[in-house]
């Protein structure tokens, strides 16, 4: 079981997240439904971390916990020192905008605003000029392999174009974690595998620290480690019969 590490101080860990006692409870009138309740984990900077369970286990729930787009019912959430649990809206939106690139298995993107335009979002939003936010933004298009794309409308792309959009979008701030719910839930196999081969490039050339929530075994037995989100608790470890992919580091 993960519940109930041994504390450990941040001076001595390397843990980019130390969550302690985290729950989530959705009221509406007089019912209550506890998602998950006394979850305690840490995950480790630079590691790439595979968050599985059935759907309604709750794997998006502690995605946007972590990545301060919901707020815990109970329990502290440690980035680092900082509990960010705590942050009032604008600091968390700051939290958000600084330390966290997102993806989703929708894309998000504005279909009639160009690819560059989209990945400019969080820079302008940040205050950075038009000229800078539009270099990197081409860079990081170039990084995902659409470079020549960039002046193409959002909604004029592929599915698996739009999904590098929204990666080159993801890490256009410089984030220190990557957090990716479902990434390659709506495209076909090949082009999947293809968006899973680029999160692993990124995830390398970025020193980022990575959490993946998938249901494909072929993806999770990649990552450096998994947690399974079952009936409300964390079981880490692939489930029997599904054995760790030996070619991961070669990917
Ligand atoms: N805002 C909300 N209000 C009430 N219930 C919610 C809300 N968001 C999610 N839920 C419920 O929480 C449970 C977990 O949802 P979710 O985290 O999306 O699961 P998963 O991503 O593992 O499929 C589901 O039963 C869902 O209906
Ligand atoms: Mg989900």
């Amino acid at each position: 079981m993960v519940d109930a590490p041994v504390p450990i101080s941040p001076a001595e860990t390397d843990a980019i997240f130390r969550v302690e006692n985290l729950s989530k409870i959705y009221r509406s009138g007089n019912n209550q439904l506890a998602i998950f309740e006394g979850l305690n984990f840490e995950v480790t900077r630079g590691e790439r971390l595979a968050l599985v369970g059935e759907s309604g286990a709750g794997k998006s729930t502690l995605l946007h916990l972590l990545g301060g787009l919901d707020r815990p019912s109970n329990g502290t959430i440690y980035y680092f020192s900082k509990d960010i649990s705590v942050l009032g809206d604008s600091e968390l939106a700051q939290f958000r905008n600084q330390e966290i690139g997102f993806v989703w298995q929708i894309h998000y993107l504005l279909p009639e605003f160009t690819a560059l335009e989209n990945v400019m979002m969080p820079l302008l939003i940040r205050g950075t000029s038009h000229a800078e936010a539009a270099s990197a933004s081409q860079s990081r298009l170039e990084e995902v392999g659409l470079g020549g794309r960039a002046g193409h409308r959002a909604g004029e792309l592929s599915g698996g174009e739009q999904q590098r959009v929204v990666l080159a979008r993801a890490l256009v701030g410089n984030p220190s974690v990557l957090l990716a719910d479902e990434p390659t839930g709506n495209l076909d196999y090949r082009t999947g595998e293809m968006i899973f081969e680029l999160l692993t490039t990124l995830h390398r050339s970025h020193q980022l620290t990575s959490i993946l929530v998938t249901h494909n075994w072929s993806f999770a037995r990649k990552c450096d480690r998994v947690l399974r989100l079952e009936g409300g608790v964390l079981v880490p470890g692939l489930p029997n019969g599904v054995q760790p992919d030996a070619r991961k580091e070669y990917l």
